[in-house]
């Protein structure tokens, strides 16, 4: 299975020093390539993020009821399971560029199809489609960025990932703000998302392959041309010599290791990490936000949406907010700080609920926004960065992508069960329970998750090794 993402810590100091003007144009390439790449990230966002608004209108058009709503939501996370397992294989095949001009054609297509569906089950196969496109791009955008990027910023580029992420989830909330505003209904806000697709798939037609996968196929004189973008002489040829080096380790490695004493361990923290990421109910916030203050006593669709718009807006700048700090303070303070923000505000809103005050939906903004500030600073980017860094380089891309696809199938869990456990449970007992979930996923992180701030891959695979000690 091909790489992911590549380490943030790995020094690189044995590596010649390149000239400023090298590293401009280097660098200049790189964001090039991030910034189309992340138009993955940003579908990624907008297709999850767009059917919070769109559901209030679905609603009546489809007739559905608490059930027919669960599985509008969720046809997109059955899709994203199927194209996160299909990923790799795809990316391996058919390279990572094909790959994605691909998917850049599956979500244009999609978002056309689903904004014309005739009725439900047309609705959510056309789902099913942009989910694996979803899915898919979940795999490999973060797979194309890291092995396009000079090494000195890889690792910010792969994070700019998951900002894109937010980015595309806030859009969608505002663009489905304003086509309610407008009374034009659900079917343009699924169609806007043909626009980023056709970017995609027409962006990527000038960027070139990955000198990893040229590699892969013994095209090593493209692979060198292509690394001529963003390094150069001496720097190139010790580029390729890593390429080789880790392309032969990863022939002689199993899946199977990933199981034998140590590694065991590691595999164990990526997967709670992907599962409590979702237990803690982040997606019942992110597409049923307005459902939420529909509850709460936001009566029109239109101003629910608007208070959904805000909560979008708070992830994106609660997202470069840890960006700055997950280097400094390191991983594990963001993580038990925000799952313990998390726990309050679940518990807050299941009060809230209970009592239900007048103008009680502008305590469950206040919640949900300081819900959502406690998630983007920690379980958010700190999972998808933790699953770059906890797996030694021949097995991270078996071991990332085993976390991601139990990320999504989690994620499936709790969307599809959301809506029933309100009228099974009441509000207020469903908020306790993520609230209970989140104070396990706070043991869990306490007791199993390493700092692993300034760790280098090879000192990271050592602790697992020596029985979790540095
Ligand atoms: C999660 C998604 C979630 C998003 C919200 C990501 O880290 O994996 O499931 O919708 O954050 O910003």
């Amino acid at each position: 299975m091909a790489l992911p993402m590549q380490d943030q810590n790995l020094q690189q100091e044995s590596r010649p020093k390149r000239t400023p003007e090298q590293l401009t144009r280097g660098n200049r390439y790189a964001y090039i390539v991030a910034a189309v790449a992340a138009l993955g990230g940003l579908l990624f966002g907008y297709d999850t993020g767009v059917i919070s608004g769109a559901l209030l209108y679905l609603q009546p058009a489809f007739n559905l009821n608490s059930t027919t709503s669960e599985i509008a939501v969720s046809a997109v996370l059955v899709g994203a399971i199927i194209g996160a397992a299909a990923g790799g294989r795809l990316a391996d095949g058919l390279g990572r560029k094909k790959a994605l001009i691909l998917l850049g054609i599956i979500f244009a297509i999609g978002a056309i199809l689903t904004a014309i569906a005739p009725n439900l089950g047309f609705f959510i196969a056309f789902r099913i489609i942009v989910g694996f496109g979803i899915g898919a791009a979940s795999m490999i955008t973060p797979m194309y960025i890291a092995e396009l990027a000079p090494p000195a910023i890889r690792g910010s580029l792969v994070t700019f990932f998951q900002l894109a992420v937010t980015v595309g989830i806030a859009v969608a909330y505002w663009v489905d703000l304003a086509f309610a505003n407008a009374g034009m209904g659900w079917r343009p806000m699924f169609a806007v998302a043909l626009i980023p697709g056709a970017f995609l798939a027409i962006g990527m037609l000038f960027l070139s392959e990955t000198p990893r996968w040229l590699a892969s196929r013994g095209r090593w004189d493209d692979a060198s041309a292509a690394l001529e973008h963003t390094v150069h002489g001496q720097e190139k040829q010790q580029e390729l010599d890593d390429i080789r080096k880790t392309i032969e380790e990863e022939k002689k490695t199993s899946v199977q290791e990933l199981l034998r004493p140590g590694l065991r361990l590691a595999l164990l923290v990526g997967v709670g990490l992907a599962i409590f990421q979702q237990l803690v109910g982040i997606n019942t916030v992110i597409y049923y936000a307005p459902t939420i203050f529909g509850y709460a006593g936001f009566s029109s669709a239109s101003t629910a949406i608007l208070a959904t718009s805000v909560v979008g807006v708070v992830n994106v700048l609660s997202t470069i907010l840890s960006l700055f700090l997950v280097d400094r303070v390191g991983r594990r303070p963001l993580l038990t700080f925000g799952i313990a923000g998390m726990v309050v505000t679940l518990t807050a809103m299941g009060i809230i609920f209970a009592i239900g005050p007048t103008h009680a939906g502008w305590f469950v903004l206040i919640c949900l926004i300081v819900y959502i500030i406690s998630f983007a600073i920690g379980m958010g980017p700190v999972f998808w960065l933790m699953t770059s860094e906890l797996f030694p380089t021949r097995l991270r891309g078996s071991g990332a992508s085993i976390s991601s696809l139990c990320n999504w199938a989690a994620n499936l869990a709790v969307s599809i069960t959301f809506l029933t456990l309100i009228n099974v449970a009441g509000k207020p007992s469903t908020f306790w329970i993520y609230a209970f979930l989140g104070v396990l996923a706070f043991i869990f992180c306490w007791v199993m998750v390493p700092e692993t701030k300034g760790k280098t891959l090879e000192q990271i695979e050592r602790y697992w090794k020596q029985g979790r000690r540095w």
